[in-house]
C-alpha cells in the first residue's frame, strides 16, 4: 500500500465522517501493521456546531454494536490547511463536496476531493448510490453503516492497488 493520508468529511462530524473514519481503520488493521502503518486517517465537519464532541450516541451504538469503537473520536471543524495536510479528502455528499471546494484557496492545488460513494465496488447492495445518507435525519443508523462499510471496502481495494 502506499503512503496516503485521507480525511473523511461530512457535515457535523458527528455521524458520517467518524463512522467512515472509524470503519476504514478497523479495514486497515485488517490488511496487517505494515500496510496499515501508511495510512493516516482523520475526519472534520464543514459546520463547527458539534466540535470537540464525541460521536452521537445512537450512530456510536450502531457502530458499537458490528465492533467499531469510536468513543475516543472528537469533532472538529474541516480547515484550509487540510487541503495540504492530506492526499485525498472524502466527502459523504454533494453538499459537503460543494462546501469544501468551496474554501480551496487556489483551483488545482491541495488535495482532491471526491465523493466516499465513488468508492462503492459495482457488487455492493448499494453500487449506483451517490451520497451516504445523513442518519442524524434519516434515523437509519444501521443502513448508513452498511453503505459505509462497502464505501470502505472499495477504498481499502483502491489503496491495496
Ligand atoms: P453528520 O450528521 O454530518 O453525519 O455528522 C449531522 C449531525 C448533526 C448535524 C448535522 C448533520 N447538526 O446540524 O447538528
Amino acid at each position: 500500500m502506499k503512503t496516503a493520508s485521507i480525511l473523511f468529511v461530512c457535515l457535523g462530524n458527528i455521524c458520517r465522517s467518524p463512522t467512515a473514519e472509524a470503519v476504514m481503520r478497523a479495514k486497515v488493521e485488517e490488511l496487517g501493521p505494515d500496510l496499515g502503518a501508511n495510512l493516516v486517517l482523520d475526519s472534520a465537519g464543514t459546520g463547527g456546531w458539534h466540535v470537540g464532541e464525541a460521536p452521537y450516541g445512537p450512530m456510536q451504538a450502531a457502530a458499537r454494536a458490528r465492533g467499531y469503537d469510536m468513543a475516543g473520536l472528537r469533532a472538529r471543524q474541516f480547515a484550509v490547511a487540510d487541503f495540504g495536510a492530506f492526499d485525498l479528502i472524502l466527502a459523504m455528499d454533494a453538499q459537503n463536496l460543494a462546501d469544501i471546494e468551496g474554501q480551496r484557496p487556489q483551483a488545482g492545488q491541495g488535495a482532491p476531493v471526491r465523493l466516499f460513494t465513488d468508492y462503492l465496488p459495482a457488487q455492493s447492495a448499494f453500487a449506483g448510490a451517490d451520497h451516504v445518507p445523513d442518519p442524524y435525519y434519516t434515523r437509519d443508523f444501521d443502513g448508513t453503516l452498511s453503505l459505509i462499510e462497502d464505501c470502505a471496502e472499495g477504498l481499502r481495494t483502491a489503496l491495496a492497488g
